[in-house]
């Protein structure tokens, strides 16, 4: 008899981990980085920042929905423990919750994820409200939203001063809506600290203080496959691009003095 697969984990699960034992997200956008981080973390999100990550553009404005679920597919294909999330992109969900429900809809059908994210405080309670009630696990995403770059003038440090009020009522907003976390991105401590404190669901934090319930990084940061600037949040675990650089210069160097391929390489006849 074959051991059934571990039972994934849920949206609901990450609810419930509250208070508890600090919720490890990372985000993975392939199928091979997938396999590795799958066992390891509670959450993955397959986030919009692959726009920098793999299509080097300089925002996440540009992304599509096309490409989320290439991505998303590539991802919910491939894990089997972790609770896989998929990153609604720009435009295609601010105009109206009807709007929302289809693009989510066609995410979650067409990807095989367990719930999506999408950017925005009290101005999308309503639109996470409506999708909770029709089947659609929302992780909502407050503080620094990356989508809004334009209106907000940069990616500047959110909740200080004045600011942490209207923090707090789009956390308080997004969570009473349905929202089954909300992530904290780019935001003063003293602010997440009060968000935690006072929502219901549990908060992931990216540049948002140990006082979360979880923390979310990206993974080219983490691993130091994307090098080009370390955010101030980032701790970097490994050093990726120098390690690939050395072997594919090894490589070359060998190709070109006709070290490789060796004799273990080739086909006899
Ligand atoms: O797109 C993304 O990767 C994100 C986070 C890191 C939270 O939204």
């Amino acid at each position: 008899m074959t051991t059934p697969p571990a039972k994934p984990i849920t949206p609901p699960d990450i609810k419930s981990r509250k208070g508890q034992s600090p919720i490890a997200c990372i985000t993975s956008y392939t199928a091979l980085t997938t396999r590795i981080v799958d066992p390891l973390v509670d959450l993955i999100l397959v986030g919009d920042s692959l726009a920098m990550t793999v299509y080097g553009m300089t925002s996440t404005v540009g992304v599509t929905v096309d490409m989320m679920i290439a991505h998303g597919r590539a991802v919910a294909r491939t894990a089997r423990h972790a609770c896989v999330v998929v990153d609604l992109p720009f435009g295609s969900y601010e105009e109206s919750p009807a709007q929302a429900f289809r693009t989510a809809a066609r995410v979650i059908a067409e990807t095989g994820c367990s719930a999506v994210k999408l950017e925005g405080g009290a101005d999308m309670a309503e639109t996470i409200h409506f999708l909770s009630r029709r089947g659609v696990p929302v992780m909502a995403h407050i503080g620094l939203t990356p989508q809004s770059v334009n209106a907000l003038g940069g990616y500047g440090v959110r909740g200080r001063g004045e600011e942490a009020v209207a923090m707090l009522t789009d956390a308080i907003a997004v969570s009473d809506a349905g929202a089954f976390s909300v992530v904290i991105e780019k935001t003063a401590e003293p602010v997440a600290r009060d968000i935690t404190a006072r929502i219901d669901a549990p908060t992931i934090g990216i540049g948002a203080s140990a006082v979360c319930d979880g923390q979310i990084l990206v993974i080219d940061d983490v691993i130091g496959l994307f090098t080009e600037f370390r955010p101030k949040f980032v701790r970097r675990y490994a050093e990726v691009a120098t390690t690939v650089e050395a072997a594919i210069t090894a490589y070359v160097e060998d190709v070109r003095a006709r070290r490789f391929p060796g004799p273990e390489h080739v086909f006899k006849a």
